[in-house]
């Protein structure tokens, strides 16, 4: 990072970024102001975030995303448009799940495009695995959503198994769903749809 972007890097988080803590979160004292919370794995260059967020000010936004490079951009794009609903954790998705959500706390959950890891030997490093979806699957609230999308069609059908076998949790629809209107396409999905890749939806909620 220049030295410009580190500044506007530390300014941003010291006004959005949620320092990683073993504790769990009072939402309402993060966000200050009471209001349904969506948690986004893996925001990328946050622009679908930023895109989100701007479109349902009434909602919060907590991005969790590891790529330095990623958070400042997405901090660029909450200065830039003046976003009061989203915060950012820097941290492994997994261990904020584990020790900073309250259980049954979540209005939804977004997974776009999470790292297809395409090799066989690598599928076991794939995010949503059987035990990260019961995980997720804990976090929401009674009818909240959990909405993943994937341009690799056999993590498509992973993730349809895997989501179908998680008992507190229902599909929407029957297999996969149209990627709603609410969602704009992403970076890395522009890029998988040039490379002629499909695109999969998968929305169920929480029973
Ligand atoms: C393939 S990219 C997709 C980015 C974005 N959602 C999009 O559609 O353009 C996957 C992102 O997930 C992030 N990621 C992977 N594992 C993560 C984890 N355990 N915790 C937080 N972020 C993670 C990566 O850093 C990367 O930015």
């Amino acid at each position: 990072m220049s030295d410009a972007q580190r500044r506007a890097y530390e300014d941003g988080m010291a006004h959005c970024g949620v320092a990683y803590n073993s504790a769990k979160l009072d939402f309402e004292k993060t966000f200050a102001r009471k209001a349904p919370v969506i948690l986004e794995i893996g925001f990328g260059m946050g622009k679908t975030t930023a895109d989100i967020a701007e479109a349902h000010p009434e909602m919060n936004y907590l991005g969790v995303e590891v790529h330095t490079p990623g958070v400042g951009s997405l901090l660029k794009e909450i200065q830039l448009r003046n976003l009061s609903n989203i915060r950012i954790i820097q941290h492994d998705a997994v261990e904020v799940l584990t020790h900073m959500i309250p259980d049954n706390s979540l209005a939804g959950i977004h997974v776009y495009f999470p790292d297809p890891w395409p090799k066989k030997r690598h599928h076991k490093r794939r995010l949503l695995q059987p035990v990260l979806v019961e995980l997720l699957a804990q976090k929401l609230a009674t009818g909240g959503y959990l909405h993943c999308a994937t341009d690799w069609e056999e993590y498509a059908m992973q993730m349809l198994e895997v989501l179908s076998g998680e008992a507190l949790l229902e599909n929407t629809v029957d297999d996969f769903a149209p990627r709603p209107d609410w969602r704009p396409v992403t970076k890395f999905e522009q890029r998988g749809l040039k490379l002629g890749h499909g695109v999969w939806d998968l929305l169920f909620e929480k029973r």
